[in-house]
């Protein structure tokens, strides 16, 4: 079912969760693998793609949220205690706000380098985010800085959000997690 039921997450909901998480997870790994490498021309395609996939994932994350307004979330599992279900409903409330900061932040960083204009996977062309601002020389790295730091605590949230979904399948058995897996009814 394409649609979310009071006991169960729907299939959209579960293949936007499940493939930004893959992306995300290729992504991050890109990224860092990337800036390691020696800066020579040989390196402009990597960048250029880390950049399209951060575009596409930024789609992603709209379109999710976008299904998110039409699609109502299961309901919490009748014995977890109030505390809790805020405390969950406050760490997808920042995943969803990081799963937006953290491309957008890396869309910022390349208009204020502007080193090149951004093509995403060179079919369409991207305007920049603002540019260059000759009164903050140091503008290039504040950004590249800031992209880095919301990446890794959207690592750290997720780390934590995965964390209390294993606690919930193994420890409360209340099929919290089994309900996001896909292929998977409960
Ligand atoms: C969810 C999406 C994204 C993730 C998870 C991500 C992750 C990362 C990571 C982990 C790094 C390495 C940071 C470091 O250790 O210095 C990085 C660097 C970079 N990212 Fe992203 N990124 C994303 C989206 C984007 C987008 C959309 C763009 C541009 C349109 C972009 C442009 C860059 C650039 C240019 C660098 C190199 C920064 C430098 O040279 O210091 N990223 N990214
Ligand atoms: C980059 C990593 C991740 C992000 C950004 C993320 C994001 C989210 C968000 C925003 C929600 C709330 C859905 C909504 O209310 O619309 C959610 C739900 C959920 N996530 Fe993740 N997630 C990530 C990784 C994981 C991992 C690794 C697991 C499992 C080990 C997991 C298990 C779950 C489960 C079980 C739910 C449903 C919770 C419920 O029914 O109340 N997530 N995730």
């Amino acid at each position: 079912m394409l649609k979310s039921g009071p006991n169960h997450w729907g299939s959209l909901a579960k293949f936007f969760h499940w493939t930004l998480v893959a992306l995300i997870l290729v992504q991050g790994a890109i990224g860092l693998i990337m800036v390691d490498l020696p800066k020579r021309p040989s390196v402009i395609p990597v960048y250029s793609f880390h950049k399209s996939l951060g575009l596409t994932i930024l789609a992603l994350a709209v379109l999710r949220l976008a299904w998110r307004l039409f699609d109502a979330r299961p309901h919490d599992p009748p014995a977890m205690p109030r505390w809790q279900a805020l405390g969950a409903r406050a760490g997808h409330a920042l995943l969803y706000l990081l799963i937006f900061l953290v491309p957008l932040s890396g869309w910022w960083y390349d208009s204020v380098a502007a080193l090149r204009p951004l093509y995403w996977f060179g079919l369409i062309h991207v305007p920049p985010l603002g540019g260059p601002d000759p009164s903050i020389p140091d503008l290039k790295h504040i950004a590249a800085d800031r992209h880095q730091l919301l990446f890794w605590v959207l690592i750290a949230v997720a780390a934590g959000h995965a964390l209390m979904a294993l606690i919930h399948h193994f420890h409360n058995r209340d099929g919290v997690l089994k309900r996001m897996l896909p292929f998977t009814r409960i």
